[in-house]
């Protein structure tokens, strides 16, 4: 089954429900209309119900069916800046909350935190940070994972040859524990997508052939994922000849069960990680899909600026397939 078809089959009349804070931007109306119409979300728009309809409207869509809640005139306000003094915990002050939350992604983070939307798909018009940070700030990781990350999936063919790569997108430097949860997150996000996990953590070197700091992190980091993850295949420190070419892997790590077969790539550094899928893309061939947030107790998603419809309407069904996810 193709990747999409296999999520949508997922989500399809879950009647799962993801926040769009930038409302009026017609690639966001555009994908909003037809993840309704396919009853693969339900779409809540944020934003004033004017002009909303005057932008759907000038594309041919209707509103009708959609649920908007207007920041500026919403019912429960005082709750969701009560909630979000106690959940900054002496870091925002009343009044602080009240201007914060007039930022839509913090509105829409904050919808999302109390359970009113399921996740949220933002970033068409906010750069990465500020799509980011309210999620960091209020939604926070899923206990025993201290950073999120950013995974991409990499598709290519028509017989959809598909693998993870990661951290691709936000942490710049993990020590040995975050990447070591990385690589368990990253396992996860495969299972999401139909991949079989066969984890590396790439290096420079395969099994000591080389020594160095950067190395030595990469092996503690294998060792932590084993013990955290011992129900997935994972092996390390593999260079990605070993981990993916089968004869080399013979040469270099012939009792991996790893090397030769990797479905997931951990990279060492966000360096290595988005110059190596970037690499992958342009000279490979192969369709990037992400950054997918990964480890967060409730899925948040940011899109590129130059996202266009059709990059919404998938980012919104993967955020949707995610909160399936434990
Ligand atoms: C994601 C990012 C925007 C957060 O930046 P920031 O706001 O400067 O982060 P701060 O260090 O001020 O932390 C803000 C909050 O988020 C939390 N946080 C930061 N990074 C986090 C992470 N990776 N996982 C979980 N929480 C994180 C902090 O603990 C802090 O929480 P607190 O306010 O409750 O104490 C930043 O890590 C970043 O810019 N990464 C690189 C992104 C990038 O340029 N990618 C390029 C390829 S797309």
């Amino acid at each position: 089954m193709e990747l999409f078809d296999s999520l949508r089959f997922k989500i399809v009349r879950r009647g799962i429900k993801i926040v769009f804070p930038e409302a009026t931007d017609a690639r966001i109306l555009g994908a909003a209309a037809r993840l309704k119409a396919e009853e693969l979300v339900e779409p809540i728009l944020l934003g004033s119900e004017e002009e909303i309809t005057a932008a759907a409207n000038a594309r041919g869509i209707t509103t009708s069916s959609f649920t908007i809640i207007d920041p500026n005139h919403y019912d429960k306000w005082d709750e969701m800046v009560a909630a979000f003094v106690e959940r900054r915990n002496g870091k925002a002050s009343k009044e602080q909350a009240e201007s914060i939350l007039k930022d839509v992604n913090y509105f829409g983070t904050m919808l999302t935190y109390m359970g009113i939307a399921d996740g949220m798909v933002s970033g068409a018009i906010h750069s990465t940070g500020d799509t980011v940070r309210p999620a960091l700030q209020i939604i926070k990781t899923k206990p025993g994972v201290s950073r999120t990350s950013g995974a991409m999936i990499m598709v290519r063919g028509r017989d959809q040859e598909k693998y993870v790569f990661s951290d691709c997108a936000i942490n710049v430097n993990p020590n040995a524990q975050e990447l070591a949860e990385i690589a368990v997150e990253s396992a996860k996000t495969a299972e999401l997508f139909d991949i079989d996990p066969k984890v590396a953590l790439m290096s420079f070197s395969t099994k000591g052939s080389a020594s160095a700091s950067e190395v030595d992190k990469v092996v503690e980091a294998t060792k932590i994922a084993k013990k955290l993850a011992p129900q997935y295949m994972i092996d390390g420190e593999l260079q990605f000849d070993a981990s993916y070419v089968p004869s080399v892997a013979q040469l270099k790590a012939p009792h991996s069960e790893v090397a030769g077969q990797a479905t997931v790539f951990i990279f060492p550094e966000l360096q290595s990680g988005n110059i190596g899928y970037k690499i992958a893309q342009r000279f490979g061939n192969f369709e990037a899909i992400g950054p997918i947030l990964q480890g967060l107790n409730k899925p948040v998603s940011d899109l590129s600026r130059g996202a266009n419809e059709e990059d919404v309407y998938k980012l919104a069904i993967i955020t949707a397939a995610q909160t399936l996810l434990d």
